[in-house]
């Protein structure tokens, strides 16, 4: 990484909770940056580098000061939290209240009003950020479910922007958000901008209900299309558009990894590190309650149990990022993942050949290439998720066309890959029937399948997102 001084003001920002990198502090005292978790950056990061934008964003520990900083092609703006703050605002109310809230309330969310006070602080904090590094006119671009109250605030600050959002995570039914005893703060804080950008256009749906509930406000009637007619909402003498953008990857580099000499050795070795099994079935997730990591873990029990598949043949590997540790319910899932693995391995595994390969930890992104490469079966069974990035990772790289995809119903994904095996995650027969079917799947099927994947992953990439966002706020890219 490159660091120098960062220039001035710019023209295109992203603000976003956290930088696309994030602060190390190691046992010796000294740091490092390292590569942020999550889909948001995963997929805004290739886009902001190649048209050299700024990003205001917190550095990942909380207590720390950051000058601001370049990083190749990138201007870094560094917003600090205290302790209270990670533990009010970041912990406390983007991911105990508002984080179960909007996926479907899997666990209970907790209503807290120091939390609240908290958020509302720490989002004033943002936007006066994004007013000092903005130029006069820029498009600001603000990110995701930490962040909701910014484009009010910033129009307030800075009424010459051009100001787009964007919602990573699934906007929910509108009976659940109004159980949010600060519903109507949330809505208006979101009609700041000039956009906003839901994955699917249920969710833009939902928000135009709710700007005319709570907030009075009369939106268009008509029904949101993908990338197309968005909702309009007369707000003053301001136009607000309400839009649905499904995000995704950086595909063509995925698919250009994936063929190179130095993957396909690492899939090689994986494969004979692993005792060369008939078959490799992968999850990638962070460690997340959503994700459904226990569901697959459970399908797999059962068809090792019903000796519907057995130990030597099949082989599962799951990579999990580690993920806002300290919250109550991401210790318990922890927990009751780690049993049943063990539980799992005790009861098939040899000697040698775990029946589940378990990994706590992130992996580099040319061994994660590898893993894709390897894996006959991607399992992502979620119950309920924005998008889901992982599943097209897999897609981009089986340029080979093998593989299947196991995918819930529940991922923003499933609307577009719909010659995956898809799946009710709630339903564990038929979790196990998809198993089953994807892991005995024959090949020219499973080559009908890929192909038919593989061209929607590739021609809707990140880069077609990004523009169709900005295009619909106003501010097309130039090549
Ligand atoms: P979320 O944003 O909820 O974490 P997504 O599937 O949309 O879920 O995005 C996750 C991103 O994080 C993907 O780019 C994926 O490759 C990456 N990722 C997830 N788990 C790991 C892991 N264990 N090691 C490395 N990268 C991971
Ligand atoms: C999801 C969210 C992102 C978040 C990421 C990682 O992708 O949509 O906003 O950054 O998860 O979570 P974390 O809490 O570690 O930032």
């Amino acid at each position: 990484m490159n660091k120098g001084r960062t220039p001035n003001r710019a023209d295109f920002v992203v603000v976003a909770n956290r930088l696309p990198v994030d602060l190390e502090r190691l046992d010796d005292g000294t740091q490092r940056w390292k590569h942020s978790p999550g889909g948001l950056v995963t997929a805004l990061e290739p886009f902001l580098r190649a048209r050299h934008g700024a990003w205001v964003g917190w550095p990942g520990v909380a207590d720390v000061d950051v000058e601001p900083f370049s990083d190749d092609d990138l201007q870094l703006h560094p917003v600090r939290l205290s302790s209270a703050e990670f533990a009010e605002y970041y912990e406390g109310f983007s991911n105990a209240t508002l984080w179960p809230l909007y996926h479907d309330v899997v666990v209970p969310p907790v209503f807290d009003r120091s939390w609240w006070y908290a958020y509302q602080r720490v989002n004033q904090r943002f936007a006066e950020a994004a007013a000092e590094v903005s130029a006069e006119g820029a498009t600001v671009w603000v990110q995701d479910y930490q962040l909701q109250l910014v484009p009010a605030m910033l129009r307030e600050l800075r009424p010459d922007l051009r100001i787009g959002f964007f919602l990573h995570i699934p906007f929910p039914p509108v009976e659940l958000f109004m159980q949010l005893p600060w519903r109507t703060e949330i809505v208006r804080g979101l009609l700041g901008a000039d956009l906003v950008g839901f994955h699917r256009p249920g969710g833009a749906q939902n928000f135009l209900w709710l700007a005319r509930r709570l907030a009075g406000f009369e939106p268009s009637r008509g029904q949101v299309g993908v990338r197309s007619r968005p909702g309009v909402v007369q707000v003053g003498d301001r136009t607000v558009r309400v839009g649905a953008f499904p995000i995704s990857i950086a595909s063509a580099e995925l698919d250009r990894m994936a063929r190179t000499k130095e993957i396909q050795q690492r899939v090689k070795a994986l494969r004979a590190e692993l005792g060369n099994p008939r078959k490799i079935m992968l999850g990638v997730d962070r460690l997340d309650y959503t994700k459904g990591i226990d569901v697959r873990l459970h399908a797999m029990h059962e068809l090792l149990a019903e000796g519907q598949i057995k130990a030597e043949d099949v082989t599962m590997i799951q990579i999990a990022t580690p993920s806002r540790e300290r919250v109550e319910h991401y210790k318990q899932m922890r927990e009751g993942i780690e049993r049943e693995v063990g539980r799992i391995n005790g009861e098939f595994g040899r000697v040698g050949h775990p029946a589940v390969h378990y990994l706590h930890t992130s992996v580099d992104r040319k061994d994660l290439v590898a893993f894709y490469c390897a894996a006959d079966v991607m399992v992502v069974t979620p119950v309920r998720d924005g998008m889901n990035l992982v599943c097209k990772e897999y897609v981009a790289c089986r340029y080979d066309l093998g593989g299947a995809l196991v995918l819930s119903e529940f991922a923003g994904a499933a609307a577009e890959l719909t010659s995956s095996f898809l799946v009710n995650p709630h339903n564990l027969d038929g979790v196990k029937d998809a198993l089953l079917a994807a892991l005995n799947i024959d090949e020219a099927e499973g080559r009908r399948r890929m192909r038919a994947l593989r061209r929607q992953v590739l021609t809707h990439d990140v880069d077609r997102w990004a523009r169709s966002f900005l295009e619909s706020l106003g501010t097309p890219l130039a090549d």
